[in-house]
């Protein structure tokens, strides 16, 4: 409809996208015939017909075997690129993008080789596309916190040049106080503090994030809207969610996107954000999600203003250049 023009201008910033996620099919075709990895996989429409998922962990199984095909420092600096064009072309600014290191030092990979590869990918898309860039290093949280730690120590010659850490992978059963530790040490650094939250977990992994974790930003935070409390607390702080409409879908955390919490999250004062998650997997980039779920909601050119505004006033740049941006 015409409401695609008017969201493409709007300048944009996106706050939660998982570089491993943006690994299209034909990439992972290209990456493996490069660096000679097995798929079990003969076509590209094979791959696409094993994105049904019916919950976070489906997903989770494909995309840690997807990013398989990642091996050395170009393939890291090629994905990220490749996705800068891509929200480039959506109207986006600026991206707060996050990577799993573990799940590539797990196999062998040197966390040396994942950090030059984004960094070079970044300083890239900061020359040739105008699109900023800042890294958050995730710890998995199926994963133990010493794991965490270590991977913290392994980041450490590039901290200068990390903004923050998160927390993601299969949520329920692995609440934040399992890692507060590890995000002690962190803010001690200096980093930026953001968690997954109340994407399938309940109100009380959101509790901790804030009351454990000290985060600065909830990732997802849907189910944040069950306790009044705490919908009252997040709004008070001003806090903001990184909300992923079409993520939400595609993990059946709504069954719809007409019943997306979106909207009520606007309406309850809460500082919503629009992001793409894993938009390789989930069927569609940052204009995707933001075209989807404003025709499903009906959202309004003063709520999409209020978005947009919400990206950047969400986003962890300095507060003169939030203003240039708004
Ligand atoms: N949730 C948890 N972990 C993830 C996600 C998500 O939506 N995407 C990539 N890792
Ligand atoms: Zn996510």
């Amino acid at each position: 409809t015409d409401l695609a023009p008017f969201i493409r201008g709007l300048p944009k910033a996106e706050l939660h996208l998982h570089i491993e996620g943006s690994l299209e099919p034909e990439q992972m075709f290209e990456f493996a015939r490069r660096n000679r990895v097995a798929l079990p996989f003969n076509t590209v429409e094979e791959v696409r017909a094993a994105y049904a998922f019916s919950n976070l962990q489906d997903f989770l199984d494909i995309y840690y075997q997807g990013a398989g095909v990642l091996l050395v420092e170009d393939d890291f600096r090629d994905l990220a690129l490749a996705y800068f064009r891509r929200v480039a072309a959506d109207g986006c600014r600026h991206v707060e993008l996050f990577f799993d290191p573990q799940t590539h030092t797990d196999r062998g990979i040197p966390f040396s080789v994942v950090a030059e590869g984004l960094l070079a990918g970044i300083s890239e898309a900061e020359r040739t596309l105008g699109v900023t860039s800042s890294l958050i290093l995730c710890f998995l949280r199926h994963l133990d916190e010493d794991a965490a730690i270590a991977t913290l120590k392994a980041a450490e010659p590039y901290l200068d040049r990390i903004q923050g850490v998160g927390l993601d992978s299969s949520e329920v059963g692995h609440p934040p106080s399992k890692f507060a530790r590890v995000f002690k040490a962190a803010r001690e650094r200096g980093l930026k503090l953001v968690a997954h939250a109340g994407e399938e977990g309940p109100p009380e992994y959101v509790w901790e994030a804030l009351d454990v974790l000290h985060v600065d930003r909830i990732d997802h935070g849907n189910r944040a809207l069950e306790d009044a409390a705490l919908v009252k607390r997040l709004a008070a702080e001003g806090m903001t969610l990184t909300v992923c409409p079409l993520s939400n879908l595609k993990l059946c955390v709504v069954d719809d996107l007409k019943a997306h919490p979106l909207k009520r999250m606007l309406d309850l004062g809460l500082r919503a954000t629009i992001n793409s998650d894993d938009p390789a997997y989930f069927g569609g980039y940052l204009g995707q999600n933001w075209i989807e779920v404003a025709e499903a909601l009906s959202l309004t050119r003063a709520d999409l203003v209020m978005l947009a505004k919400n990206s950047f006033t969400g986003s962890f740049l300095p507060p003169a250049v939030v203003r240039r941006h708004l």
